[in-house]
């Protein structure tokens, strides 16, 4: 690789209605003693209006400050909830961001989705075929639930995060030293919206799945499984020890998930950093969520050693580990 890609900006954007475990119990049966023992989440926010380009142009422009440019020369959206089906949201995004014409494409990789377009922003950049990159994960997982199915209502939140990443000499501040990504596709219909795609088109079935389903059971066991391979062998990839690692920031899917990882691979339980409490899970935007969080409560530092993994529908998965950059989140 020539050259590395390093973290130069952090942006995040959450729409204005908030919802919390009480408000659900009263449509829902279910409390917040279940939801918070269950998952660790006490509230989330769900779009008021806002589509996942508006939460992802947000994020993106504080990216963009935090990174003190005006400019980059691609963007990247991962996202379950594109605003349309056809044409991507990238474009739309890059546009209204005032970046130019710029390639823009999105990513459909689901919780997985953040890390995945790190990669694809990393390898460009190595590639030589852009020097900065704009990466979001944005979420309107509202859009998509069954108001009706407390098994998936009570978890998902929306919201978006975007970094700016920029090619840099190997090994400064904030380089992605390495990733690792997989993917099981024998596992597809755990985490599934079955219908609006070429399948339901060709069958001709009507529209009846058009909600957001999740096996919970299942893709907790594979989620912690995969994790912690994941993680496990990019820590053998950079020689870095478990109990060297100052933060573990894991995909904000259940507290008891990121908990069993953590142990899975030695890193210590106050190293790990939890914000499902604050916005659920928002899949692809939970890990640039978390980060932004860790910054600003004052945990994650200049020079801290930062873990990251995620697991989403797919299945897919993915981890990189970087030395965290002197950067103010926005
Ligand atoms: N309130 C009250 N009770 C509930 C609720 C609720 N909201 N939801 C389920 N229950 C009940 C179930 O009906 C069940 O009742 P029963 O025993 O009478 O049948 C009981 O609680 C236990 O249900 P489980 O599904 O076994 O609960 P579990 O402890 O597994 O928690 C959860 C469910 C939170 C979904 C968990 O399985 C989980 O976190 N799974 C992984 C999610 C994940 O990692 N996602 C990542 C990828 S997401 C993506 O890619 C988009």
């Amino acid at each position: 690789m020539n050259a590395t890609a390093a973290l130069t900006g952090l942006g995040t954007a959450l729409p204005t209605r908030r919802v919390t475990n009480e408000e659900l119990s009263r449509v829902l049966d279910t409390d917040d003693q279940w939801i918070q023992s269950r998952t660790g989440i006490k509230q989330r926010f769900w779009s008021a209006g806002e589509a996942t380009s508006d939460l992802a142009v947000e994020a993106g422009r504080s990216a963009l400050r935090s990174a003190g440019t005006d400019t980059v020369e691609m963007v990247i959206v991962a996202t379950t909830t594109p605003d349309h089906p056809c044409p991507a949201t990238a474009p739309d995004v890059a546009s209204r961001l005032g970046l130019g014409v710029v390639p823009a494409f999105d990513i459909a990789a689901v919780c997985s989705g953040f890390v995945y377009g790190l990669a694809c922003a990393a390898a460009h950049i190595a590639a030589g075929l852009a020097s900065s990159v704009l990466v979001i994960g944005a979420e309107t997982y509202s859009t998509i639930l069954d108001p009706d199915d407390r098994t998936t209502s009570v978890i998902f939140g929306d919201g978006a995060g975007a970094a700016v990443l920029r090619a840099t000499a190997p090994d400064g501040p904030g380089s992605f030293l390495a990733f690792d990504l997989g993917s099981d596709g024998s596992l597809k219909d755990l985490i599934t919206i079955p219908d609006g795609g070429s399948r339901q088109r060709t069958s001709g079935s009507g529209p009846a799945g058009s909600y957001f389903t999740m096996q919970g059971k299942p893709v907790f066991r594979h989620a912690v499984d995969r994790m912690t391979e994941s993680a496990r062998t990019l820590l053998e990839t950079t020689g870095w020890a478990a109990g060297s690692i100052d933060w573990f920031v894991g995909h904000q899917a259940n507290a008891r998930i990121l908990r069993a990882v953590a142990d899975g691979l030695g890193v210590k339980s106050d190293r790990v950093i939890m914000d499902m409490d604050r916005v659920g899970n928002t899949s692809a935007a939970s890990i640039p969520l978390a980060l932004a969080r860790a910054v600003a409560d004052g945990n994650l530092v200049p020079g801290d050693r930062v873990l990251l993994s995620a697991f989403g529908g797919g299945v897919t998965w993915g981890s990189s580990v970087l030395v965290w950059p002197d950067i103010v989140a926005l």
